[in-house]
Formats: structure tokens, sequence, C-alpha cells
């Protein structure tokens, strides 16, 4: 079985003439029949609004016939149509999707099961300089982590992190004879932090990743932990896990223009 793995899409960060909506669905829908892929995994943020995000994952499931999975990212989590959702109706609407299959790990078939959790951070990435009251604020350097603004989980981002982990741990245990496929959207392994010391990120690495997750590589036989959000293309192999980040990122940070050239190459194949 081969399995794409791609994330941070932000497929609606553009919709100019150089670049659209659809070039996305197109593209990545190319891909997918081009390597003979069997199954998608999209490790969060699609877009800034949820109803747009579900939309792609129609089309491009309807494009490519083939399963495709999603965890939500913060951005996802975001409602720019403004309609009356919290964000904890976003989340359970996107729990109702066949796409995010969180609190029901799929069997993939040979022994191997994939588990959905989109994570939260709980700021233990950042550096120690900074107090927890002063993390809180989601403020530094005249620019504001705009999940402050977009996202309101009625709970502290710790709590948060607390709740998604809980709920990964029932999951994780309901295979746990199982080899494990584990998708996040936040980063679970320090590896992914943007190195410090740093002027922004000693401070903006505190929404980068969880550590709630930790004991989890310990006690379940997860082979592979796909995450997303950090924008790096990266891969860590540890302790028996390959921890693969397939952002596609925003275009200021590609290396060439061409979409079809970056989702060919942030894109990731694992075979089962
Ligand atoms: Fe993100």
């Amino acid at each position: 079985m081969k399995i794409g793995v791609i994330s941070d899409l932000h497929i609606d960060r553009y919709n100019d003439e150089t670049l659209q909506q659809k070039d996305f669905t197109l593209t990545l829908a190319n891909e997918v029949n081009r390597q003979a892929l069997d199954m998608l995994l999209i490790a969060g943020d699609i877009s800034n609004d949820h109803m747009r995000s579900f939309r792609f994952l129609q089309a491009l499931e309807q494009m490519t016939g083939i399963e495709i999975y999603f965890v939500p990212g913060n951005h996802d989590f975001w409602n720019q149509s403004q309609d009356d959702k919290s964000t904890w109706d976003i989340y359970n609407f996107f729990k109702n999707t066949k796409y995010y299959r969180t609190g029901s790990p799929v069997d993939l078939g040979n022994g191997w099961a994939l588990v959905m959790n989109a994570g939260w951070y709980d700021y233990s990435y950042a550096s120690d300089r900074f107090s927890y009251d002063r993390l809180k604020e989601r403020s530094y350097y005249g620019g504001t982590w705009q999940d402050l603004v977009r996202i309101d989980w009625q709970m502290s981002d710790v709590e948060v992190s607390k709740k998604m982990a809980e709920n990964a741990q029932q999951d994780l245990e309901s295979v746990k004879d199982k080899k494990i496929i584990l998708m996040t959207h936040v980063a679970t392994h320090k590896a992914f932090r943007v190195p410090m010391p740093n002027r922004i990120f000693d401070y903006y690495n505190a929404f980068i990743g969880t550590s709630d997750f930790d004991s989890f590589y310990e006690d379940y036989d997860i082979r592979y932990s796909i995450m997303g959000h950090i924008h790096f293309r990266h891969k860590v192999e540890e302790g028996g896990v390959e921890y693969i980040c397939a952002c596609l990122g925003y275009k200021r940070e590609w290396r060439t223009k061409e979409i079809v050239h970056e989702i060919r190459d942030a894109l990731e194949v694992i075979e089962i």
C-alpha cells in the first residue's frame, strides 16, 4: 500500500493570476495519480476556513478516487465564513466527517492502523527564559500569534494539549497490538522546532509543538509519526520511529515558483 503524506497547503493565501485554489487541487490530484497512491494523508492547514478545507477534501477525493484522511490544523479551525460555529463546533464538524477519524482509528490491514489527532501546542518548545504568563500573551516583537484572535477553545492551550493527548492515548490504546501511523498537526518532537537561540522563535516555538505525546512513543508501536505546522520538509528517525514533516508551506518559502515542482518535493510516500 502506497500512502502519500503532505501538509500545510494553505490553498487560500494567493488567488492571483499566478496561483489559485484550483491549482492546488489539480496539481495534488495529478501527483496522486502519477505516483499511483492508494491513500493520501493531509496533516492540517489546508486553508483559513473550515468549510473551504472541507470542500477541498471532497473535491480531491472526487478527482482521485482514493481514501483521504486529514487532521485539522490551527488554520482549519479558523472561521472565515463567519457562521456561528465555535472552535469546538468546528472540531466536532471535522470529527463528523469521514476525513478526520479521531476517536475511531482506521484499520489499514496487514496489522497496521492509522491514528489521527490534531494535537495542540503546550508552550514547552519555547526557551526557558520566558515565563508561562509571558507566553500566554501570545504577542512578541510587534507580532501577535493569530490563533489568539481566531480561535477560542474556552480553555488554555496547555489544557487543550492535554485533552488532545488524552484522546490520542485512548485511540492508541485501542490499536496497541498494531503497527501505528500517528498523524498530528503540531510537532511532537523537539527536533522540529526552530533552532534556538533565535531572536523570534525563542518565543514563538511555544506554539509549534507539544510534549504531551512523548510517552506514546515508548508505550505504543508507532512506526511513523506524521506532522505539519512548521513549514519545514524534514524527516527524523529515532528509536524505530520515522518522524515526517511534509509541509508545502507558503509560496514565499518555496525554492522555486512552480507548484508542480514544490508539491512533488513536499509529498512523502510511505509503503506499508
Ligand atoms: Fe499550522
